[in-house]
């Protein structure tokens, strides 16, 4: 490969886990950097770094003080901050980067990345708490309620910063104009605990000079005391009140400062929204609107009160920057089809299934008259199928003000999980043209970096694929969630815990998940160290979630969840900030005092293999695979992780001991409780009690066998009950993310192909042929027959059985960490299951890294009753990476363990190869069922 033509330079210069576009006030006051490489020479290695900081003054762009620091290290990820001295509030800074190689080539210096510091000290807020001054009836929903404060500029403004919070959630404006274009603010956090506050940069919305300005503030219910909860929910679950707290710091050119915060000068009416649920939806009057509310110029009518100020947040909620990246409208959505229902109802469909609202656009409607919009993901019988959102109304509501131009309106405070929009009440002119124009659909959630990508010869697996991603981010909405459309949309803790290794490899949400864990953490206190079920913990009250009961999986996510944010970055700082959540559950855990006095105390109950299809759509715990088998294996998988958490604490800590003694501890309770699974459940030969998918699925992946003889006679064993099934999945919640992995462990990976490939319900594709576009809740959410399955708890949307995804990265493409945080990977190209090509790349934290196979047949030729191939192989490592190739051999036959391989190290550049390959004969793929006959 030649020597890069451009330069080679550093790019992407960023602090701690976030994205450039989101380093304003953030909270580390040392915080960490990385950076990646833009064409660097082939082979390039990292030896050493420079730093250059910089303090941006906020009265010119000028910068001031550089300083440098030089460092001898090859890590280009998570460096420390170079500087002894801490960050301030508000203080701004400006870093650039360069590197050399062990031979002195060096980059030029990278653009300059700037960060800038939030308010660090409860002291930096001089505002006050404000409400309404009306009293309001907390036990129902109430409309948003407009906060306002008119101010005028004393001279040039050099630079101004909004600091803001709700109790509630917010959208500011400034002179009329939406203050950025986060949704959902402040996010959900346990409010009683942490409550987020965003930072802006307003300077270019204020007017210099004379004129009048005016900061402006809806607010309205949302998560904070809106209903929100299990079965229903409850409302005020954090108070009764919504409350403002804001602070507008503007500094002049002639050095002047000035602070507008809120407090009882600060001007308050109800909204023209009457109604605004994250459930049920919005109801917006536009005859209620204030013209020009916001601005300087609107007449202090009669409708202004003045706001009530409150006594001060309490010292035990912190005012946090928080780490998660905002929700923000990240595509736009135009419907594909305008149904007309039997029964006469029009029904827009977006052709996706997704999470966020509908638009209306220049919509012309007679004064007084209202158009409203319900949202359900699926059609059933060809009718809007409500049923499976329970009571979530999700309805919108728009009462025309009659304007001749046509009227415009999107909810702000509300999110719906759909695909299809029943519109009723639509105003002239009618058509179908006109009806489709009106309307589009916005797509919201956390606005992570996308990492993954995935692509294949079987367009069915890349649907799959998209329709995994797809319910990732209808989930990552502030808070990883279960679901976006019924009555719940809560953080449940098992749900991130199968799917968190999938997630890392789709986005990088290691801002989003970590921040979250904070709330789990914090949870896990207030339940004497049981973790919470959901988190923020919304189910206190709940008849059976509000008790402090343990359970397997769900409350395992204190340890899988950091392992896998460790896993995709590296980052070892999460298992440390996690290490007392994981000990005191591992603490926790009732053991089986009775026996051997390590494994789960039987008789609790447990959700097991949640979900599993054999299980009535009635009662999704009671599936074929003993559960308690199942917490067993999932106590195994965390006290075993444990100790590698341990291990890697105690080589980056100052406490050493302590965490060698720990992973000592933990190393032998895994041997312990291996032995004890051994004796309960599993025979000399490699039968498992509960002779289920998932009960191999499990004991293979997490290695609960003594011998490997034991271990391949399971894999023979759930081969053939795969085989038995016609190659149907039957896992549930616990099983699904391991069974085809434990296939190919087991060196069974023609038969994962084959359960991949099925399409007969319950399978992965079996969904994608009933046209989803998102990951169901159930297998059969929706039966062959196009009715919506009688469970109440069936959603369309819900990511956790997409965790089969990891299988499409490590095992059809073969691209895989050796090490944390990507610095190490193996391309292991293993064609099979009758595709001809697959591709994968993860924006890894070092640079895109892709790997891709495709087999080029030439049909004459047959070897040993194989098709013979040219198998071409193409890599893109990233800068300071080394990807491991392990090139199969042409000896190579379809049985993994008879390929000799041999394996060649690649660094930066782009590396392509072509061996030849043999592919599988007739009588090894498709692999055919077993079928028992009874006679003949
Ligand atoms: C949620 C699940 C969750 C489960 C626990 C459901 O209602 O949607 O995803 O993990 O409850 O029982």
């Amino acid at each position: 490969m030649a020597l890069a033509s451009r330069p080679f330079a550093v790019t992407n210069v960023r602090f701690e886990h976030y994205l450039p576009e989101y380093a304003l006030g953030l909270h580390e006051s040392q915080p960490r950097i990385s950076w990646r490489f833009q064409n660097a020479p082939e082979g390039f290695q990292q030896h050493g770094y420079e730093l250059e900081l910089v303090d941006i003054p906020s009265l010119s762009q000028e910068a001031r003080n550089p300083a440098t620091f030089k460092v001898d290290s090859g890590a280009s990820v998570l460096v420390p901050w170079p500087h002894h001295d801490r960050l301030r509030s508000r203080q701004r800074v400006g870093v650039r980067v360069r590197v050399w190689d062990a031979v002195g080539f060096s980059s030029d210096w990278s653009e300059q990345s700037a960060l800038e510091v939030g308010l660090l000290s409860r002291q930096d807020w001089k505002c006050q708490r404000i409400t309404t001054s009306w009293p309001v009836d907390p036990s129902r929903p109430g409309p948003e309620h407009l906060f306002r404060k008119q101010f005028s500029t004393r001279s040039e403004v050099a630079h101004a910063r909004l600091y803001i919070t709700a109790q509630g959630l917010y959208e500011a404006n400034i002179n009329g104009s939406r203050i950025g274009d986060q949704l959902l603010t402040p996010g959900w956090t346990d409010y009683s605990k942490r409550l987020q506050y965003q930072t802006y940069d307003v300077t270019h919305l204020i007017s210099s000079g004379p004129s009048k300005n005016c900061v402006g503030v809806r607010l309205a219910e949302g998560w904070f005391c809106g209903r929100i909860g299990f079965e229903g929910g409850r409302r005020n679950i954090w108070g009764s009140q919504m409350t403002l707290l804001a602070q507008l710091e503007i500094q002049y050119a002639d050095g002047a400062h000035e602070i507008i915060s809120t407090d009882d000068t600060w001007q308050t009416t109800p909204g023209p929204t009457r109604l605004a649920e994250i459930y049920d939806g919005e109801k917006y009057d536009a005859n209620l609107e204030i013209p020009a509310w916001s601005t300087g110029d609107s007449a202090n009518s009669g409708v202004w009160r003045n706001a009530t100020a409150l006594e001060s947040l309490p010292e035990t909620t912190k005012l946090v920057a928080g780490t998660g990246e905002p929700v923000r409208a990240v595509e736009v959505l135009k419907p594909v089809d305008l149904i007309h229902t039997p029964s006469g109802k029009s029904i827009l469909d977006f052709g996706q299934n997704f999470t966020g609202y509908t638009r209306i656009k220049r919509v012309r409607g007679a004064k007084g008259q209202t158009l409203t919009l319900w949202h359900a993901e699926v059609l059933e019988h060809g009718e809007l199928g409500r049923r499976p959102l329970r009571q979530a109304a999700a309805c919108d509501q728009y009462t025309f003000c009659g304007a001749a131009e046509g009227e415009s309106w999107e909810p702000r405070f509300t999110f719906h999980g759909f695909r299809y929009v029943q519109v009723d009440g639509w105003p002239a002119p009618k058509g179908e043209r006109a009806m489709m124009d009106s309307f589009e659909a916005v797509v919201i959630h956390s606005a992570m970096e996308p990492v993954g990508a995935f692509s294949c010869s079987d367009p069915r697996l890349e649907k799959l694929h998209s329709n995994v991603k797809w319910s990732m981010r209808s989930n990552f909405v502030s808070i990883p969630t279960d679901c976006p459309q019924r009555d719940e949309r809560l953080g449940w803790t098992g749900d991130l815990a199968l799917f968190a290794p999938a997630a890392t490899l789709l986005y990088n949400c290691y801002g989003l998940v970590s921040n979250w864990l904070v709330d789990v953490r914090g949870d896990q206190d207030d339940l004497d160290g049981v973790p919470p079920v959901v988190s923020p913990n919304v189910v206190k009250e709940d008849k059976v979630w509000g008790q402090v009961t343990p359970f397997a999986i769900w409350h395992d996510c204190t340890i899988l969840g950091p392992w896998a944010l460790y896993q995709a970055t590296g980052d070892s700082t999460i298992l440390a900030s996690s290490y007392e959540s994981m000990t005191t559950w591992l603490d926790r855990i009732p053991r089986n005092k009775a026996r051997d006095n390590i494994l789960w105390d039987p008789s609790f109950f447990q959700l097991g293999d949640w979900l599993d299809p054999t299980a009535s759509p009635h009662d999704a715990a009671r599936g074929q695979t003993d559960s308690v088998l199942v917490a067993d294996a999932f106590l195994i998988h965390s006290l075993e992780t444990m100790a590698s958490v341990c291990t890697i604490l105690e080589a980056d800590s100052t406490q050493a001991e302590t965490y060698g003694a720990a992973a000592e501890r933990y190393r032998f309770e895994t041997q312990r409780a291996k032995s004890a699974f051994l004796n309960e459940y599993i025979s000399a030969s490699g039968r498992v009690v509960s002779d289920s998918q998932a009960a191999y699925a499990l004991t293979i992946t997490f290695d609960l066998f003594e011998t490997r003889e034991q271990k391949m006679r399971a894999g023979e064993r759930i081969a053939e009950i795969v085989r038995r099934n016609d190659f149907k999945v039957g896992t549930g919640f616990a099983g699904t993310p391991f069974v085809c992995e434990a296939l190919a462990l087991a060196e069974q990976t023609p038969v994962a192909y084959a359960m991949l490939l099925n399409e007969q319900c319950p399978s992965w594709l079996y969904p994608v042929t009933m046209g989803a576009t998102t990951v169901w809740e159930r297998w059969d959410s929706m039966l062959p027959d196009g009715t919506i399955n009688p469970g109440s708890m069936t959603s369309f949307n819900h990511y956790a059985f997409g965790a089969v995804i990891t299988f499409f990265y490590e095992r059809i493409v073969g691209i895989r960490r050796l090490e944390p945080g990507w610095k190490r990977a193996s391309f292991t190209p293993a064609p099979g299951g009758g595709l001809t090509h697959s591709q994968a790349s993860v924006l890894t934290p070092y640079g895109q890294l892709s790997c891709s196979w495709s087999l080029d047949r030439k049909p004459s030729r047959q070897v040993n009753g194989g098709q013979h191939c040219n198998l071409h192989l193409a890599v893109v490592v990233p800068a300071n990476v080394v990807v491991e190739l392990v090139l199969p051999s042409s000896s190579s036959s379809s049985l993994d363990s008879e390929r000799k391989q041999s394996v060649k190290e690649l660094s930066c550049g782009n590396w392509s190869f072509s061996v030849p390959w043999v592919e599988p004969s007739d009588a090894e793929w498709p692999v055919k069922p077993i079928h028992m006959k009874l006679f003949g």
